[in-house]
């Protein structure tokens, strides 16, 4: 699985984004280290507070199926721009996978990736 093709299951996600509220559609494609993917888009909610992150469904999907292993994520938005992954999203990821490789594309379609220690350092946990 290349990143191209990673970024490709992310747009493919993004088309069941349920954002009517936002109007931001998200799309996201999780690789598990055996190959596996699970993608996610973000499902919003009259009650705000109940959205759901696109990243958080590729996740929840992923580990509801046991997988919990994970080596790059994709993400892209209808924003068009680099969607960094929010604060919540980053903090379910390093529960999961503190090694994981973000994958992220500009306007241009340039594709940049960055370490997921490298946007998240320090971040919560019981230790
Ligand atoms: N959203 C995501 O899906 N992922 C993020 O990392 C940030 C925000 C969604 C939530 C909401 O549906 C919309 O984008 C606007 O905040």
């Amino acid at each position: 699985m290349t990143d191209s093709e990673l970024i490709m299951l992310a747009e493919k996600a993004m088309e069941n984004a349920y954002a009517p509220y936002s109007k931001f559609k998200v799309g996201a494609a999780l690789l598990c280290t055996d190959g596996k993917v699970f993608t996610g888009c973000n499902i919003e909610n009259s009650s705000f507070g109940a959205t759901n992150c696109a990243e958080r469904t590729a996740i929840f999907k992923a580990v509801s199926e046991g997988c919990r292993s994970f080596e790059a994520i994709a993400i892209v938005s209808s924003g068009g721009g680099e969607t960094y992954p929010c604060g919540i999203c980053r903090q379910v990821m390093g529960e999961f996978a503190p090694n994981l490789r973000i994958i992220l594309k500009n306007s241009e379609g340039k594709l940049t990736q960055y370490k997921f220690m490298d946007i998240m350092p320090n971040f919560f946990s019981l230790n």
